[in-house]
């Protein structure tokens, strides 16, 4: 009996060691091949997809780095956000660092009357590259019956973060598919992957995105298109209310370079290395220890809405 009992733990435990090596050796296969040997033999030439790329939310943060990447890429470039200084000030950049022509179009993806106006300022336009970066989140965790301004910012964040997505696409597709090739990368997020409390509707609206991501992309694999779902964690950008950048904080420069390099060879990625390695180890203590996960995601949340109310006096 005490034999039966020390072989049958001894070929579990050769499973489990067999199953966790299986785990590692395809994420380190995996992950070799998207970060490193991928972009070494998928390099995509962006401008022989169009000769223009068009950016949502692109007068700040990582929408500004894919703007100014594709500019440096030879794209001439559509900038479409809310604020007109801002995008005037962008394209100018852009023109006078790049020599590409530029093109500004004043929209609120809060608003959903929008699309009739864009499309028609891009008519003619031959668009290679569409960047669905726009974007919005809470402005600090919140329980979900909590959030400030309820309607209004629920609503907000779907139509900036889920309609525009989806409207923009059924926009500039039919000409990507009429010219046989495209490229469109969707902005999405690492919360939509991994539980999400106190950021509920944010991190529900990111996985809208990566679901209809990976749904166009299979339908329309036959049609010269690319596209690819980026889940980036941390950026220094003003959305994070992160400054200084680190490892796992990168730059909007560092952190565009990096996803674009993985366009043709990853088409749900992180984006950038460091992020990968972080969720993939949250998602691996997720699918071993699921409480644990969430509770102490839960418990990272609730320490940053107690530091922000904090700051701001509303406790
Ligand atoms: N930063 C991060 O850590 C992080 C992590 C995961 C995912 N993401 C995603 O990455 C994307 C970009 O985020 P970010 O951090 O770069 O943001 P950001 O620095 O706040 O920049 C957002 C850009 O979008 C524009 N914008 C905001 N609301 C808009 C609206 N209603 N209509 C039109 N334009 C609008 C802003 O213009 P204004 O200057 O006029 O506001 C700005 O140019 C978002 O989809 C976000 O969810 C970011």
């Amino acid at each position: 009996m005490a034999f039966q009992i020390s072989l049958a733990m001894y070929v579990t435990l050769v499973c489990l060691a067999l199953i966790t090596l299986y785990g590692i050796l395809k994420n380190i296969i995996n992950s070799t091949y998207c970060y490193a040997i991928g972009p070494l033999f998928n390099k995509v030439n962006f401008k022989s997809k169009g000769k223009w790329a068009l950016v949502t939310g692109c007068t700040d943060g990582i929408g500004k780095e894919y703007a100014r990447q594709l500019a440096a890429k030879g794209c001439n470039i559509v900038l479409v956000s809310r604020n007109l200084q801002k995008l005037q000030a962008t394209a100018a950049e852009i023109h006078i660092d790049f020599s590409v022509e530029t093109k500004i179009i004043q929209a609120d993806f809060t608003q959903e009357d929008i699309y009739e106006k864009i499309s028609i300022e891009i008519e003619g336009l031959e668009i290679g590259t569409l960047v669905n970066n726009v974007g919005i989140s809470y402005d600090y965790p919140e329980y979900f019956l909590q959030i400030p301004d309820w309607n209004d910012k629920v609503r907000a964040m779907f139509s900036a973060n889920m309609v525009s997505v989806t409207r923009m696409m059924a926009m500039i597709m039919p000409d990507m598919v009429k010219r046989k090739k495209g490229v469109i990368i969707n902005i999405a997020s690492a919360t939509a992957s991994i539980p999400s409390p106190l950021l509920a509707v944010y991190g529900a609206t990111k996985a809208y995105i990566q679901k209809l991501t990976e749904a166009i992309r299979i339908e329309y694999a036959g049609n010269g298109i690319i596209v690819q779902c980026v889940n980036p964690g941390y950026v220094t950008t003003n959305m994070s209310g992160i400054r200084r950048d680190s490892l796992l904080s990168p730059t909007p420069k560092k952190f565009v370079r990096s996803a674009l390099a993985l366009v043709g060879s990853a088409n749900d990625t992180n984006g950038y290395y460091p992020h990968f390695i972080l969720f993939d180890l949250i998602t691996s203590l997720e699918s071993l220890f699921k409480p644990f996960a969430e509770w102490a995601t839960y418990r990272s949340m609730r320490n940053v809405r107690s530091r922000y109310l904090k700051k701001y006096k509303r406790q």
